[in-house]
């Protein structure tokens, strides 16, 4: 991949994850049980993990973060205001899910993709993992509360 289009992905991948940041720190408020909150609060925090080392390798390879060639809309969270009692919960962790899935669809082409720097490899595997535990959690939530209803 040239450079213009490694720093136009990601930028791209950027948008999202601060998208996944604003959207799990919201959901941590809606949610009733305090263990979810606390788990979406945590999860949050590793979306920040990686706006930050997005950012970071932007910056690196002399880019501007924020320069985005797409609106906020594709992602932003369809999911607002569905986190009310059990079947709103299991509804919003299914859409986490959705989102987690895309996402790293998107990280293994990318992967695939970028090549040669071993630092941008690296960075890429290890969101990509992050994104991979995260849905394993909510896979796992989801199963316990639809165990419950
Ligand atoms: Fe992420
Ligand atoms: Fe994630």
């Amino acid at each position: 991949m040239q450079k213009a289009e490694i720093l136009k992905k990601l930028n791209w991948f950027y948008l999202l994850e601060i998208n996944q940041v604003h959207l799990y720190r919201m959901q941590s408020r809606q949610v009733d049980d305090l263990y979810i909150r606390k788990a979406l609060e945590r999860v949050a925090e590793v979306e920040q993990g990686h706006v930050e080392n997005i950012r970071a390798k932007i910056i690196e390879l002399g880019g501007t973060p924020g320069k985005f060639g797409e609106m906020m809309g594709p992602f932003s969270g369809s999911v607002a205001g569905l986190a009310t009692g059990t079947a709103g919960t299991v509804a919003l962790l299914k859409a986490n899910i959705q989102l987690e899935e895309k996402a790293m669809k998107d990280y293994k082409d990318f992967i695939v993709r970028a090549g040669g720097d071993s630092d941008l490899f690296k960075l890429l595997w290890g969101n990509l993992i992050d994104e991979d535990l995260h849905t394993a959690w909510f896979s796992n939530k989801v199963k316990e509360l639809e165990g419950k209803q």
